[in-house]
C-alpha cells in the first residue's frame, strides 16, 4: 500500500496488489436480515455466512492469500512425520525470530493451552498488557489468574497516544512485589492489543518489561498473533525505529522474549499457529503436549498446505508495501466515521475499526450488552457482520453477577486485502444512518447462556420490539432499497 497524495481531493490508500480471484457476495433484503438475526439469537457469531454481505467479524483465517501463497500450497510435501514443508516453515521462523525451536499447533489458542498447562499452576498470577478471551480462559482453567497492567491511556477511547498497548512498568513492579515473583510464571505481552482496539506497544516498552522480568527472573511471553500491525506502528510511530526495516524490528522484539506464540490465522495470512523459543529447557517442557493435543511434531494439526502458505505469508509480512494495507484501510474508515461524529477508538489501530458502543447507544445499560445490541443493529441495517467486544465477551462471576467490561466495542474487522474502498464507504454510510437513529436500538438479554466463552454460542433476545421499529424506520428513509 502507498498513501498517495491526489492532485485534487483527499489522499487515499492505494493498493499495491490487484484482484485475480473473486467470490460473489449476497446482500439479502432488510426483512430477511432481521429474520436471520433473530434465528441467530442476536449473536453475530451464529449468523450463516450466506446471509452476510461484508463479513467484518474477524481477520482470523479470512485474509486474502497471495498468488505465491496459493502456488506454494501445490508444492506441499505430504507426510505424517518429517515433511519437508515443516522444515521450510521452521527455517523461516528461525530466520525471522532467531529462535531455534518451533512447536506447531492447530491455532493460537492451542498454543495457549500448551503454555498454560505447562507453566500455570493453581494460584499463579499472569500479568499482561491486556487480556484476550481465549488466553484468559486457558489461564483460569489451569487455576491461575490474569492481572491486567495497562496504562491510563489504554482505556481512553479518544486519544492520540501512539502506544495504548504499553504495559505500565511501575504497576508491573508493584504487582510483582505484592504477588511474589515465585507466583508469576510469566508476563504476557500481546502485540496489537486486540480487545482495546488493536493498539500497539512500543519496542521501548517491551525493553522495559524485559528489564523487569530479568530483575525478578520471570519469563516474558509474546502473543504475536497481531504482530504485523504492531510492527508497522512501531516503524511509523516510534522515533528511534524509523530507520529500521520491518525485519529488523521483528528480530529486535523477538530477542527480548523467552517464548513467542501466534495464531497463523492472523500472522502470515494462513491457518494454524505455533510456539517459538530459543530455550531448549522450555521447548522440552512443552514438546510432549504437541503430539498429545495437536498432531505429530512436524505438523501439529496444520495441513501441509497451510504450512506452505504460512511460510510464504510470513515472508510477505516483512514486505514494507504490504504490511500497511490493514492499518491504512482502518485509518481511512475510522477517520470517515470520526468526521461524521460517530464515536470510534482513536488513534486507529490494527485488525479493524472499533466503534464505541458505550457512547453510540449510551441509553442501553451494560447489563443489556450495548455492543452486542449495536452489532445486531448494524447487521440488520447493512448486512455487515461485526463482533461484540464488551460485557458479552466476559465471563460471569461465580456468584452469577456480570463482569462489566471496561469497554463496549463493536469491532468491524478489515481482513487484509479482502474489501474495496467502496465497500468500506457503504459500511460507513449505513453506520451514519444508524447513528442518526440510535435511540431506536434497544438492549439484549440472554436466553441460552453457556458458562465458558458464552459470546461464541450464547443466544439472546431483544428486550423490546426494537428490531421491528428499526426496520420500519429504514423503509421510511430508504424506500425499497436493500
Ligand atoms: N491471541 C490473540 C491476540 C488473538 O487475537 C487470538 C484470536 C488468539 C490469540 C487465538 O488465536 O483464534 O487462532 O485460536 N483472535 C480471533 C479474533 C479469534 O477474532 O480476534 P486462534
Amino acid at each position: 500500500m502507498s498513501q498517495i497524495k491526489f492532485f485534487k481531493g483527499e489522499s487515499l490508500p492505494l493498493e499495491m496488489h490487484k484482484v485475480r480471484i473473486i467470490q460473489k457476495l449476497n446482500l439479502i433484503p432488510l426483512e430477511e436480515r432481521k429474520q436471520a438475526m433473530a434465528e441467530a439469537g442476536f449473536n453475530t457469531f451464529l449468523l450463516r455466512n450466506r446471509d452476510v454481505y461484508l463479513d467484518m467479524l474477524t481477520d482470523s483465517g479470512v485474509n486474502a492469500m497471495s498468488d505465491l501463497q496459493l502456488a506454494a500450497m501445490m508444492k506441499a510435501d505430504d507426510s505424517y512425520a518429517g515433511s519437508e514443508t515443516f522444515y521450510k516453515l521452521e527455517a523461516k521462523l528461525q530466520e525471522l525470530f532467531g529462535t531455534e525451536y518451533f512447536l506447531p499447533a492447530h491455532q493460537g489458542r492451542a498454543c495457549e493451552n500448551i503454555i498454560s498447562r505447562v507453566f500455570v499452576k493453581p494460584g499463579s498470577v499472569v500479568p499482561m498488557n491486556y487480556h484476550f478471551t481465549t488466553t484468559k480462559s486457558h489461564i483460569t482453567l489451569n487455576g491461575g489468574r490474569v492481572e491486567e497492567v495497562f496504562t491510563d491511556e489504554a482505556l481512553r477511547i479518544t486519544s492520540n497516544h501512539p502506544f495504548k498497548g504499553n504495559m505500565d512498568i511501575d504497576r508491573l513492579v508493584a504487582l510483582i512485589k505484592e504477588t511474589g515473583a515465585e507466583n508469576i510464571p510469566f508476563v504476557r505481552m500481546e502485540a496489537g492489543t486486540n480487545l482495546i482496539g488493536g493498539q500497539p506497544f512500543s519496542l521501548e516498552n517491551l525493553r522495559q518489561v524485559r528489564r523487569v522480568c530479568d530483575e525478578y527472573d520471570i519469563m516474558l511471553v509474546l502473543d504475536a498473533s497481531l504482530l504485523a500491525d504492531n510492527l508497522y506502528f512501531i516503524k511509523q510511530r516510534e522515533e528511534s525505529c524509523r530507520g529500521m526495516s520491518i525485519r529488523e524490528i521483528t528480530r529486535a522484539m523477538a530477542e527480548l522474549c523467552d517464548i513467542i506464540y501466534f495464531s497463523a490465522r492472523k500472522l502470515g495470512c494462513a491457518r494454524g499457529g505455533g510456539i517459538c523459543t530459543d530455550r531448549a529447557d522450555l521447548a522440552d517442557k512443552m514438546r510432549e503436549f504437541v503430539p498429545l493435543y495437536e498432531g505429530f511434531l512436524t505438523y501439529g494439526g496444520m495441513s501441509v498446505r497451510e504450512m506452505e502458505a504460512l511460510t510464504v505469508g510470513l515472508e510477505e509480512t516483512m514486505d514494507e508495501e504490504m504490511i500497511n494495507q490493514g492499518p491504512l484501510f482502518i485509518k481511512y474508515m475510522a477517520e470517515k466515521l470520526e468526521k461524521l461524529g460517530i464515536p470510534v477508538v482513536t488513534p486507529p489501530g490494527g485488525l479493524g475499526c472499533h466503534v464505541d458502543a458505550m457512547a453510540f447507544v449510551d441509553h442501553i445499560p451494560q447489563e443489556q450488552y450495548p455492543a452486542g445490541a449495536l452489532a445486531a443493529a448494524i447487521y440488520i441495517a447493512s448486512g455487515v457482520r461485526g463482533m461484540e467486544r464488551g460485557t458479552m465477551s466476559e465471563q460471569r462471576n461465580e456468584d452469577g453477577s456480570e463482569t462489566l467490561s471496561n469497554m463496549e466495542l463493536v469491532r468491524l474487522a478489515l481482513p487484509r486485502r479482502v474489501f474495496t474502498l467502496s465497500q468500506v464507504d457503504y459500511a460507513v454510510d449505513r453506520l451514519a444512518w444508524l447513528y442518526e437513529n440510535r435511540k431506536l436500538i434497544g438492549g439484549l438479554t440472554f436466553v441460552e447462556e453457556p458458562k465458558v466463552l458464552r459470546f461464541f454460542f450464547g443466544r439472546l433476545a431483544p428486550v423490546t420490539d426494537w428490531p421491528d421499529v428499526l426496520v420500519k424506520k429504514f423503509r421510511e428513509d430508504f424506500g425499497d432499497s436493500l
